[in-house]
Formats: structure tokens, sequence, C-alpha cells
């Protein structure tokens, strides 16, 4: 069972850690830089995003719900952290989104490096939100 959590842990860290960072590799491939260094920056960010983050949060998101179902947690805490992980993982297609979007043929629409900086703001606050309830259990 330690070694289910180690993992669980190990995938959150690449998972969280992609969230925070892939919208700023998202607002810099918009940054008025030359082109061939733009297409650089949307590459990096897709291949990140289907290479490492889908499969990291799949990951996370398994090892959590097998926890669940062995270690039989059927408590209010854990309904909270499940809605703010539902937030993370809304965070994380909106990254997929604009990712998308960054790689349409330029120029990209005003608005949407905003958009990006929402995506790594709101995926901060669920992050701490969801460590906060999982590691404070507020709610029995
Ligand atoms: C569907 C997704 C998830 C499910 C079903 C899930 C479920 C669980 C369960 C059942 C435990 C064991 C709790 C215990 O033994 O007290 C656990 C531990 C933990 N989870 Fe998750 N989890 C998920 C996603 C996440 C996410 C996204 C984060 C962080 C951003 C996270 C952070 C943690 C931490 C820090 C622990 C260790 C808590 C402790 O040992 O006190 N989990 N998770």
């Amino acid at each position: 069972m330690p070694w289910l959590k180690v993992f669980h842990f190990a995938a959150l860290i690449v998972w969280c850690g992609l969230l925070l960072y892939l919208p700023v590799l998202v607002r810099a491939a918009w940054a008025p830089q030359d082109a061939d260094e733009d297409r650089l920056h949307a590459r990096l960010a897709r291949l990140l995003f289907i290479g490492i983050s889908t499969p990291a949060a799949l990951l996370a998101i398994a090892s959590g719900t097998v926890l669940f179902v062995r270690e039989d947690v059927v408590q209010l805490w854990l309904v909270a952290k499940l809605t703010a992980v539902a937030g993370m993982v809304c965070c994380h297609a909106g990254c997929g989104a604009l990712i998308l979007k960054v790689e349409r043929a330029p120029p990209p629409p005003l608005g949407l490096r905003r958009r990006a900086s929402a995506c790594g703001l709101g995926a901060a606050v669920f992050i701490g939100l969801t460590l906060w309830l999982v590691l404070a259990k507020p709610f029995q």
C-alpha cells in the first residue's frame, strides 16, 4: 500500500508541475518573438501535454481511485477533494484547448494570453485547495 501512495505522489508531482508550467509555455508561444521560436514553444507545449501531462493526470486519478477503493475511504473531505480535482481537470482541458489555438496560424486573438494566465492561476488555486483538503482533512 505505501508503494501505491508513492506512485500517487509521483504522478501528482508531474501532473501539478506541468499544470503550472504549460500556461507559461503557451503564453511564451504568443510573445512577440521570431516565428521559429514561437513554433518551437507550441510544439514543446503539445509534446509535454500529450506525452507527459495527460498520462500523469490519468495515472494520478487511477492510483487515487485504487487507494479510495482499497482503503474504503468514504468521507466528506474526499468528496470535497474530488470536487477540487475536477477543477484541476478543467484547467488541464483548458490548457489543451489553448495549445490547439496557439498551433493555428497567427495572429492569435487578443485575450488568449489572458486565458492562459487564468488557466495557470486556476490550476494553482485548485492544487492548493486539493492539498489542503487531503492534508488537513477539515471535514470527516
Ligand atoms: C480522482 C483523483 C484522486 C483520488 C480518487 C484520490 C484519492 C486519494 C486517497 C483515497 C488517498 C488516501 C487518503 C488517506 O489515506 O488518508 C489519497 C492520498 C493523497 N492524495 Fe489523492 N486522490 C486523487 C487526486 C489527488 C490530487 C489531484 C492531489 C493533489 C493535488 C492528491 C493529493 C493527495 C495527497 C497529498 C495524499 C496523501 C494524504 C495523506 O497521506 O494524508 N490526490 N488520495
